[in-house]
């Protein structure tokens, strides 16, 4: 596949999410939903609250931050900044251009933000990686930046399914940590599944109806994908799973994910003919093997939306990237509304000194407990803007919003 076409990919994935959390086990308790529906049900455990002092751009920039000093990249050297968001801070002045200032990256870089609820970020990362292979790029390289607060309302069905964070990629060629495939397949269709008026801060959802568009999403995206691949490629006829080395979901919560990976092996083994004897035990032997061991960090951040599918990605780098290094695996993304891309990346030989800075496991380390009633506060708080009780040195956060304008700070940097 692609063999004559120039190796371009994500060169390094810098990640952030809040310091806060909060432990579902306390938050059933407190709304009387047995602990098993959401550990057995939706495959969840943990999720990451954002303080007033953050948002969309200071996660972003934080992500970046980390990303910009684990690759050792000069600020001058990218030549396009993008940041996927469905939580905007402005209707108008882009998270990415804050993120552009944050960052002291060049004047001389095309910079914009993105917007397809989860899928804004893969939808960047596609558009930086034709911008690169079609030679615009001149040499430099793309920051594809994918930061999120998952916000519903307090007591929906919805509620176990929050989460905040960051995913920053660096797109290069001769990329050092996953070379894309220049194929995809892609699917689209108008649905009300999952949206967010403009004036309203929690967003609204279909929910049984927003994982029935996502799986038809998947197949629709998966039909594609083989049609692109029109028989000359590295991918053959055999399933997916049988020649795919892993297999990352967009997991808004990991029991989506599980659902999902049923729909790819259903999709496949019907196109391809080869059922097996026993479906339901083949289909737990490949999810366990393929997609169960990267969704460990998703169960204790929670939904990040745009960055959800990254975080697995990172996870799966940071976790064991010297046994996929050379191997293939497939991502899929999703974002409601909807639009769905399923593409394929192989891991760079060499990957696993890369992924050793990524640093997922030091952050969920790190991580302070909020108590119900703590975490009702942040949900509830209308203001924004604050300074963080202690933080590391550097972190930036949102320190005020005057006359409509946000102003930003980073900790132990005057003025
Ligand atoms: N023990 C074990 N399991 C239990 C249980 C118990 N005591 N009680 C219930 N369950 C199981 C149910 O059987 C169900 O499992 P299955 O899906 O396998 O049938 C599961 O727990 C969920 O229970 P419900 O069906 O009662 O669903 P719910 O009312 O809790 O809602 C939800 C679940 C629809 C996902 C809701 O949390 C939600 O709306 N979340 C936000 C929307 C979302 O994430 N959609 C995903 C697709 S859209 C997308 O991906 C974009 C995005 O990021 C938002």
């Amino acid at each position: 596949m692609g063999e004559d076409a120039v190796s371009v990919g994500i060169d390094q994935i810098g990640v952030y999410f809040p310091r806060h959390v909060l432990s579902l086990d306390r938050l059933a308790a407190a709304r009387h939903v047995p602990e098993e529906k959401i550990h057995q049900g939706l495959g969840c455990y943990k999720m990451a609250i954002s303080a007033p002092w953050e948002d969309a751009v200071t996660l972003g920039a934080n992500a970046s931050a980390r990303l910009l000093a684990q690759a050792q990249v000069d600020p001058d050297e990218i030549g396009l900044l993008l940041a996927a968001t469905e939580t905007a801070v402005d209707h108008a002045k882009p998270v990415s251009i804050f993120l552009h200032d944050l960052l002291g990256i060049s004047r001389n870089c095309r910079v914009f933000e993105i917007k397809h609820a989860c899928y804004g970020g893969t939808a960047g990362m596609m558009v930086a990686a034709d911008w690169i292979r079609s030679g615009a790029a001149r040499g430099r390289k793309a920051l594809v930046v994918s930061t999120d607060i998952a916000r519903y309302p307090l007591r929906s069905s919805a509620e176990f399914t929050q989460g905040a964070g960051a995913a920053a990629l660096l797109l290069s060629a001769q990329p050092r940590l996953l070379a894309l495939d220049p194929i995809s397949g892609v699917f689209a269709k108008s649905v009300y599944d999952f949206w967010r008026p403009l004036d309203k801060r929690e967003a609204l959802v279909d929910g049984k109806f927003s994982v029935d568009c996502y799986l038809e999403a998947l197949s629709g995206a998966i039909a594609d994908y083989r049609a692109a691949l029109n028989g000359a490629s590295q991918i053959s006829a055999a399933p997916f799973h049988k020649q795919l080395a892993a297999l990352l979901y967009h997991t808004p919560f990991p029991k989506m994910a599980y659902k999902a990976h049923l729909r790819l092996l259903d999709t496949e083994w019907r196109r391809s003919g080869m059922l097996p004897t026993d479906p339901a035990e083949e289909a737990e032997r490949s999810y366990a093997a393929l997609v169960e061991p990267w969704l460990e960090a998703a169960r204790l951040v929670g939904n990040i939306y745009t960055a959800s599918l990254y975080l697995c990605l990172a996870w799966l780098a940071e976790r064991a990237a010297e046994r996929f290094e050379g191997k293939r695996i497939g991502l899929f993304s999703y974002g409601s509304g909807c639009c769905a891309e399923f593409f394929t990346g192989t891991m760079v030989p060499g990957s696993a000194g890369v992924a050793a800075r990524i640093g997922v496991a030091d952050l969920l380390a790190a991580r302070q407990e909020l108590t119900v009633d703590e975490y009702e506060q942040f949900a509830s708080d209308r203001a924004e803007g604050g300074t963080p009780p202690a933080p590391d040195g550097g972190f930036c956060y949102l320190a005020a919003v005057r006359e409509d304008k946000r102003f930003y700070e980073r900790t132990g940097v005057s003025g």
